[in-house]
């Protein structure tokens, strides 16, 4: 699915961006090799960011 109109990322390239340790919107799009554009799909990134926040703090807590 693209998230990113602007610079067609879609979530695939986002999760990864995620994943290598990018903790806010602007990394994810230094890590994607992209600007900001539109900056309408911020908003879906940084839930993005927060879910994958919560499946950590989800992985600390079982351990
Ligand atoms: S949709 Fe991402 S910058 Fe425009």
């Amino acid at each position: 699915m693209i998230v990113c109109v602007c610079n067609r990322l879609n979530d695939t390239k986002i999760r990864g961006a995620i994943a290598q340790g990018a903790d806010s919107a602007d990394n994810v799009y230094a890590y994607c090799n992209v600007r900001k554009n539109c900056g309408r799909c911020q908003e879906t990134i940084e839930k993005m960011l927060d879910g994958s926040a919560q499946g950590r703090h989800l992985l600390v807590a079982a351990e």
